[in-house]
């Protein structure tokens, strides 16, 4: 039997045609247009494809989009004015500081400069609390994207037993907080297992739901995997190039054994990717309604 694929690509495309309705309607009703800066420090090729792809779908929906590009020897303290600048400028609702930074940069720091209700990643720690207490304004763009997935999939989160494979502070450690909350597509009795667990596979086996985000090229096997359980593969590794300079991605799955043991599995790519992207936007089309107190 082989699983039903959770196309990632397809939902996004539903859910960024009802970002871009409501855009016109911004423009139309109250004369308001989002606008996100990206910023890229370095010349890091998966983030300039990361980047790339954002400032293209924010074209896309129509937002006002601005690529900052930086060089890799930018001073911190140049970086810290920049997002000053931004946290001022009334046109720029959402700002994405691209990670990682270079070694020179306090990524914590640079994080804590960018005003919370422009902090569309949710990465600044009042959002993270938030996030915590159950009352978030933004939502993490790639956990967002992983519930948006189950919960359009028709996945059974309320009771069930998750297992999250990573404790990262952007994906690992925030899926687990929001499934656990007493809350709409959450409910969930959530497990994360890290480089110090002792027996991952026992855990993974019985789980209802595995999302792997341990970075880590196919970790998870198909014998760690319980029959019929949902799959999220949150990992884009890169595992070499074509002949004509493409990346060859894999997940953190071993998808051609997972596919014949669980009930849905998501590919990669084409499954969390594109939803992280359109969160971003979601996350942005909010900024610029409490940036203009539009409650409608
Ligand atoms: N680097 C890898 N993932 C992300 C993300 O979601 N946001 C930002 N800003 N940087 C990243």
């Amino acid at each position: 039997m082989s699983a039903k694929l959770l196309k990632g690509a397809e939902v996004a495309k539903e859910i960024r045609a009802e970002l871009k309705a409501e855009v016109e309607r911004l423009k139309e009703k109250h004369g308001v247009v989002p606008g996100l800066v990206t910023i890229l420090v370095g010349e890091n090729p998966a983030s300039q494809s990361y980047v790339r792809a954002k400032q293209q779908t924010a074209h896309e929906l129509g937002f006002y989009s601005v690529q900052d590009n930086q060089p890799v020897d930018l001073n911190e303290n140049k970086l810290l004015e920049l997002i000053d600048m931004y946290n001022k400028d009334p046109k720029i609702h959402g700002i994405l500081v691209q990670l990682p930074l270079p070694k020179h940069i306090n990524e914590h720091k640079v994080l804590l400069a960018i005003d919370p209700s422009k902090d569309v990643d949710a990465f600044h720690p009042v959002n993270v609390g938030k996030l915590m207490i159950g009352e978030p304004d933004y939502l993490p763009c790639t956990p967002a994207g992983i519930q948006e997935l189950l919960i359009r999939s028709g996945t059974e989160i309320s009771g069930a037993e998750v297992v999250v494979v990573g404790r990262s502070n952007i994906v690992g450690k925030p899926i687990a907080m929001m499934l656990l909350q007493k809350a709409k597509g959450a409910n969930a009795t959530v497990t994360v297992v890290h480089t110090r667990t002792k027996d991952v596979q026992f855990h993974t086996k019985r789980a209802d739901i595995v999302i792997a985000a341990a970075g880590v090229a196919e970790y998870v096997k198909g014998d760690m995997i319980k029959p019929g359980a949902v799959v999220i593969d949150v990992g884009v590794n890169e595992v070499g190039r074509t002949a004509d300079g493409k990346r060859i991605l894999k997940g953190d799955v071993a998808f051609n054994e997972a596919v014949e043991i669980a009930s849905a599995i998501t590919p990669v790519p084409g499954g969390v990717g594109p939803m992280t992207i359109t969160m971003l936007m979601k996350n942005t089309v909010r900024a610029c309604k409490v940036h203009n107190n539009i409650k409608d």
